[in-house]
């Protein structure tokens, strides 16, 4: 920790030295202000607030999207309190403002950072007009678990595809310039393990070896940072014991002393008080202590900060060094916000055109984010010239809300396009769309409508069923142990199995759901998330054939809730199971021997290979890949491959690039994505693709902690999923 407040640039006005000079004007109680961020009350916070902000005790304002009021707030900041410093409005934009994009577990089924950054800087102008100026994401947990509802705000399971989305998102958000009008800052959350939360009870402890906390968890954080995320959010979790919002290990000597980060670090709700309830600290004044001492230099919403840190440094308990080093960070992030130059937002709103390219992208992102998942006989894409009547089923093909999913506090379903409105648009009249919703919401077991529903199949050329969550069903504090489809879905898909005409599923979640008791009955089945404002008219797209599925997924889909956690990057133990040689339960003789069953690592009941593996998804189309060429240079290793749509449709195919480390000093995962390419072709057409894996990206961290890269011999696949491609090796020598 920096002890004192130092300019380090010899210009009369660096930053730094701006900084120091504000600190220095400011009294004990004008810096305890800035580091607490309040939320609103009433529906009137200038009345609320007024007089605190007059007195400089406040900040940030968390939750607050009314631009009058903003303004006005920023307003007696600047003009009227004592060192005139202005706030940071906090929100959770997580994937979207007014105008929704698919959950963030949906835009990673895209593959495409430069889409993610796109439109993430879409979404930051439409937020910024509305006054706010740093949102809490992007969340980059590392998630395993399909139970944990937070999975649904995640990118998944990996870290590779973690880090480059998260990268993404920051500098969408962010913009080339952070005090440019329309950029926002981003917080990257929540560090650290929050997503290996047990069980996938949200708030639940955490237990993450070092290692895996350094090689799986840590390393979304440092390239989020490297790429200049403004602002961290610690995580609820206890971690190994320690509450990450009190861990010096977390906040000083990874993130400050090693990393060298220089922003903000928010604490996450409440979660500087709630240290009492962990059982780590007695009252809220050692909870203010504690988390200050560790590093969190703004407490969100739970004001023992207010409470007890002019005490605490008066008691001597918290140095001032301390304190201006916190104070310093925030600063920091208000000056590279521009805020003192620009701290009112002007009020006009978003452009009309502006608007529409946010439509726009949000369409293209829901459109590359469905994944298929299953398409028996060819039954997508739907014939527009054959089918005369569609059958749309199920509680979610017209649910303007539902279709948004988790954290969309100001999403706007009048602005939603559903399923249903969208089939109907694109047939034009032509197709005589017939919808029933069956059931009233995804969670109602009440059967009484289903021989309606079937009737209605009964009739139809295909019939095309939207089952899955409503929204409320995942996000945060909404975990579940069963993943099944939730209330009578299952009977409502045996139902219209019995019509004979072709099946085909739309599932809506916020997370992996296990489809095992209906996915024989179904013909074809697409993977939609929770997809947003323009659900309707990506899912129309695809069942038509307008567009061929691209989407690819970023987590492994379990068999059975028992087999989680799962996950494609595991690793291989001493005695891994092979296809061919593992018994079922069924299958097993009377009396058989303790030792008859290859004694290797499966379940006798779900085997261990999951239901689709990480990076799995079809298209309308098929891709070879061949010519796989490596060559090994100094600082890079080249890989290249002949890949070709060998279908009839103009389609994408996500190249994915993985390594193994067979022999290390640590052992390491079975399989590690190390690149990816979306790469777009014709019928027929072929391209070379190209990798350029830099030597130091086989580096890991060894049993000391630290970065090692060690020579010897690696594996490598390219192709399409985490359990597909071409196979060769290679050497790097020492
Ligand atoms: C969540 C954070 C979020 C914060 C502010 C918390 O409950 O864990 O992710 O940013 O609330 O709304």
């Amino acid at each position: 920790m920096s002890s004192t407040i130092v300019a380090h640039s010899s210009q009369p006005d660096s930053l730094e030295q701006k900084i120091a000079a504000l600190i220095a004007r400011m009294s004990l109680a004008d810096k305890i202000g800035q580091m607490c961020q309040v939320n609103p009350a009433t529906d009137d916070p200038v009345a609320e607030f007024g007089d605190r902000l007059r007195a400089g005790r406040i900040g940030s304002v968390i939750n607050l999207v009314d631009v009058r009021a903003i303004n006005e707030l920023q307003r007696i900041a600047v003009k009227e309190s004592p060192q005139g410093i202005p706030l940071l409005i906090g929100r959770d934009v997580i994937h979207g403002f007014a105008t929704v994009l698919p959950i963030p577990l949906g835009q990673a089924a895209t593959w495409n950072p430069a889409l993610v950054r796109e439109a993430s800087g879409a979404v930051a102008r439409e937020t910024a007009a509305a006054g706010v100026n740093w949102t809490f994401a992007p969340m980059i947990d590392i998630c395993r678990d399909a139970r944990w509802g937070r999975i649904a705000e995640s990118f998944g399971e990996d870290p590779y595809l973690t880090s480059q989305l998260g990268v993404a998102m920051v500098r969408g958000f962010q913009g080339d310039d952070l005090s440019a009008p329309g950029s926002i800052a981003a917080c990257v959350k929540h560090f650290v393990g929050y997503g290996a939360s047990e069980g996938g009870r949200d708030y639940a402890a955490t237990n993450i070896p070092e290692n895996e906390l350094r090689n799986a968890y840590l390393p979304p954080f440092k390239a989020a940072l490297d790429a200049g995320a403004a602002s961290l959010m610690t995580s609820f979790g206890d971690m190994d014991g320690v509450p990450a919002t009190a861990s010096d290990y977390l906040l000083r000597d990874i993130l400050r002393d090693e990393w060298g980060f220089d922003g903000l670090v928010v604490s996450d709700w409440n979660a500087v008080e709630q240290l009492a309830a962990h059982g780590f600290t007695a009252n809220r004044r050692e909870s203010a202590l504690a988390a200050a001492r560790a590093g969190v230099d703004m407490e969100m919403t739970s004001d023992t900060y207010a409470e007890h840190l002019e005490s605490l440094v008066a008691a001597g308990e918290i140095s001032i060094e301390l304190v201006d080093a916190a104070v310093a960070n925030i600063l920091r992030m208000k000056f590279r916000l521009g805020l003192f130059d620009r701290p009112c937002t002007d009020g006009t709103g978003v452009e009309p055109t502006a608007r529409q390219r946010l439509l726009d992208l949000s369409r293209e992102m829901a459109t590359q984010s469905v994944v298929l998942l299953k398409n028996e006989s060819t039954c997508l894409p739907l014939d527009a010239g054959e089918v005369r009547t569609l059958a749309v089923i199920g509680p979610l093909a017209d649910a303007p809300q539902e279709q948004l999913g988790t954290w969309v506090f100001d999403g706007d379903a009048a602005r939603s396009i559903t399923p249903l409105a969208a089939l109907r648009d694109i047939s034009g009249g032509r197709i005589d769309v017939r919808h029933h919703r069956a059931l009233v919401t995804s969670r109602s077991r009440d059967c009484a409508e289903f021989g309606d529903a079937a009737e209605v199949a009964r009739d139809a050329d295909a019939i095309v069923v939207f089952l899955g969550e409503e929204s409320i069903l995942s996000g945060e504090a909404h975990s579940r142990a069963n993943i099944d489809l939730p209330g009578a879905q299952a009977e409502l898909v045996h139902a219209l199995a019995e019509c004979g005409k072709p099946l085909i599923g739309v599932v809506l979640a916020g997370r992996p759901l296990t489809l095992g008791n209906v996915i024989d009955e179904l013909d074809a089945l697409l993977y939609a998330w929770h997809p947003g404002t323009m659900s309707g008219p990506a899912i129309a797209d695809l069942l038509f054939g307008l567009a061929s599925p691209s989407g690819r997924l970023p987590v492994t889909f379990p068999l059975d809730v028992g087999q989680i956690p799962i996950y494609y990057n595991h690793k291989n133990t001493g005695r891994p199971p092979e296809s061919g040689t593992i018994v079922h339960i069924d299958d097993i003789d009377a009396g058989a021997p303790q030792t008859s069953f290859g004694m290797t690592s499966f379940y006798l009941d779900s085997g261990f290979r999951p239901r689709w593996p990480f990076g799995f998804g079809l298209g309308y189309t098929t891709f070879e890949y061949s010519d796989l060429d490596v060559c090994v240079r100094d600082a890079a290793i080249d890989i290249s491959a002949t890949l070709e749509n060998t279908g009839r449709v103009r389609a994408t195919e996500v190249a994915q690039l993985y390594v193994r480390d067979p022999v290390a000093s640590v052992t390491r995962p079975v399989r590690e994505l190390k690149g990816f390419q979306r790469v777009p072709l014709d019928p027929g057409e072929s391209a070379r693709i190209a990798f350029s894996l830099p030597t130091d990206d086989l580096a890991f961290h060894g049993r000391s902690g630290q970065r090692v890269l060690e020579a010897g011999e690696f594996h490598l696949w390219l192709g399409g999923s985490s359990e597909d491609g071409l196979n060769a090796s290679f050497r790097l020598e020492g």
